[in-house]
Parts: C-alpha cells; sequence; structure tokens
C-alpha cells in the first residue's frame, strides 16, 4: 500500500492473509468527504484541524500537565488488547471466562514511565482513557481548541445524535486491537505515531464470526487474525476489506457497526489517538431491504430477546438449531 509520506514503510505492518483496498483520502474541504460519510462509508480525512491542539502532547508535556487521575490502563502478556465488558464477565454463565487483559488503575507518569523504560518481550500496556474532568488546565485548553466546528459541522449535516465521549488513546508500537465493531459514529483523530487500521463493512458479519452478545466479547470477532483457524471460522477467508495506515493530523472517519481491526505500527513510536464518538442518528424512514448495519442490529435484538426469555445462553444454540435447520436451509 502507498506510503507516500514516508512516515512508515510496509514491513512494519503485521502480516495478514487478507489483502485490502485502499481506504480513499481526501483534503478535509473535498466534498467527496461528506459523500462517504453519508453513504456510511470510511474516509480518511486530510488537512483539518481537529485534533491539532493535541499536536504538543508528547510524552514530557502530558507527564507534567494530564493531572492526578487515574487512568484506564490494559496489560498484555502479548500485542493484542481484545476488549472485554467487564459487566458480562461477571455473569454466572460467564463464570469460566478468562480475561485476555488486566485492567489497571495508573497515574499518568507511571504509565509513561514504563512506557519509557519498555523493551521488547515486556508485558505492553496501552492506555484508553475518556477525557474528563480531572485533566490540568493546559490539557482543558488544548481541548477547548480542538476544531469543535469541524466535528460539529459533521454531526449536524449527517443526523448523528449527541457526542458521548472523547477516548485518548496511548499505545505502545506494536499493540494490536484486534476486529471489532462500534455501536458508535467514530471521527478518529492520529495525534503521534502510526496507526494501521483494516475496516470491514457490516454485512461481512458472517465472515467475521462475532462471540454472542451475551459474551464478555460482545462485539468482537471470534477469529485470530494472527493465525485465523479456518476450520471453525471458513468464511473468514471471503471477507473483503480496506485499509489504511494513519499519521499525526490525520482522521479516519469509521462509520458506526464497521468492523475495525487497529494497530500500533511495529518499529514505529507510542501512538496517541484522540476519538470523537457519536451517537448514531434517529433511523428516519426505513427503506427496504435493510441495510447491512440494520441487520446487525436486528440480530443483536434478537439474541437478545432469545436469552431473556430462555435465561440460560446454553438454550440459545439447540433452539435456533430446531428453528432453522431443515427449514430455512437447504
Ligand atoms: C476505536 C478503537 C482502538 C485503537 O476508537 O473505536 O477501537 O487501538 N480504537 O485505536
Ligand atoms: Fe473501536
Amino acid at each position: 500500500m502507498a506510503n507516500d509520506n514516508k512516515g512508515w514503510d510496509p514491513s512494519q505492518l503485521r502480516k495478514c492473509d487478507l489483502e485490502f483496498e485502499e481506504i480513499p483520502r481526501f483534503v478535509y474541504n473535498d466534498p467527496r468527504v461528506d459523500e462517504f460519510i453519508s453513504e456510511n462509508k470510511p474516509v480518511v480525512i486530510l488537512g483539518s484541524k481537529l485534533a491539532k491542539a493535541a499536536e504538543k502532547w508528547t510524552l514530557d508535556y502530558l507527564e507534567k500537565n494530564m493531572g492526578n487521575g487515574d487512568f484506564t490502563v490494559f496489560l498484555s502478556k502479548n500485542h493484542k488488547f481484545k476488549y472485554y465488558d467487564d459487566k458480562k464477565s461477571m455473569l454466572k454463565s460467564n463464570s469460566d471466562f478468562i480475561p485476555p487483559t488486566k485492567k489497571l488503575d495508573m497515574k499518568l507518569p507511571e504509565f509513561i514511565k514504563r512506557l519509557r523504560e519498555w523493551k521488547k518481550g515486556d508485558d505492553r500496556l496501552y492506555l484508553q482513557q475518556g477525557l474528563n474532568n480531572t485533566v490540568g488546565p493546559a490539557i482543558v485548553h488544548d481541548f477547548l481548541n480542538f476544531d469543535w466546528n469541524f466535528c460539529t459541522s459533521k454531526q449536524s449535516k449527517h443526523n448523528w445524535g449527541p457526542l458521548t465521549s472523547n477516548l485518548l488513546l496511548i499505545g505502545m508500537e506494536g499493540n494490536v486491537t484486534p476486529c471489532h465493531y462500534d455501536e458508535q459514529q467514530n471521527l478518529f483523530a492520529q495525534v503521534h505515531g502510526y496507526k494501521r487500521c483494516i475496516l470491514f463493512p457490516p454485512d461481512q458479519f458472517d465472515c467475521l464470526y462475532p462471540h454472542p452478545v451475551h459474551h464478555p466479547h460482545d462485539r468482537q470477532s471470534m477469529v485470530d487474525f494472527d493465525k485465523p483457524d479456518y476450520s471453525r471460522f471458513p468464511k473468514f477467508r471471503e471477507a473483503r476489506g480496506c485499509e489504511t495506515v494513519i499519521g499525526p493530523g490525520e482522521v479516519l472517519y469509521i462509520p458506526m457497526y464497521w468492523w475495525h481491526h487497529i494497530e500500533s505500527l511495529m518499529r514505529g513510536s507510542y501512538t496517541v489517538t484522540v476519538n470523537f464518538w457519536y451517537k448514531g442518528g434517529p433511523n428516519g424512514t426505513v427503506t427496504y431491504p435493510l441495510k447491512g448495519h440494520q441487520k446487525v442490529a436486528v440480530m443483536r435484538n434478537v439474541e437478545k430477546m432469545l436469552l431473556d426469555v430462555l435465561q440460560d445462553p446454553k438454550e440459545i444454540p439447540p433452539l435456533l438449531r430446531a428453528m432453522v435447520l431443515g427449514r430455512y436451509t437447504e
């Protein structure tokens, strides 16, 4: 894939069995940006000033100005940081779930010290914390200087709901967030270092095999991209995705319900990202056939309803089998 800006080279990408198309890249005022967003298609937005105020967020600056609040930091023995839902992991039916990462509370200076001292082979850390009112005044100042006009105009033009949060992500080189989807619109603003983002449309549900909705890994693909188990997940071979590498100042629009796998490039530097998560808009008039993301929403609701009435997740598969096999299958 292209790397005209030379901030990275293809040998820094993890290997993957699939091939990808390139996500298009347009300057922020190109009308095609809004065409893509309105069609719920990913696009890289260049030259916006969305998170320019965070350009100076070096480790020294963050250490000095982030304040004394606690930050959520995940610790992983390998490069993968697969998200899990704490509440769902507490359910009786998930009592044998072993969290793949440890969730820690850390002060920022402690995190940055460990980031600086990290060497290959050590446990990895990934800070993922919503920006909140514990941050120091300089950070508040920078936050207020984000280009709110830019994101608010996207929000109103495309009928998004309210902004829910700004997640700050500080990762080590080589960290991977495995493939998952979120139920929100995302303006993903890269601040420092380079991230490879691989996206798949919502209609590839059957190629990506999400965990059941009640599972702590709800919304996460069961496929391990490092070593896909094709006997369990044969349709993963048919997955058709697109990718890009984003660097400082670039913003990736990740449409709601789109699958994304994100890796901080290997042998790069630490990465800093700030995302802008917006609720989806109201449905408006629904047209048929339903779109991929609407069908995903339907499937989620069916799963939730079945669990609600059956109570035990173990009862779901036999019921679905009885309902489908020989009746809705050839
Ligand atoms: C997101 C996301 C992960 C990452 O912003 O929705 O999944 O590693 N980020 O940046
Ligand atoms: Fe995500």
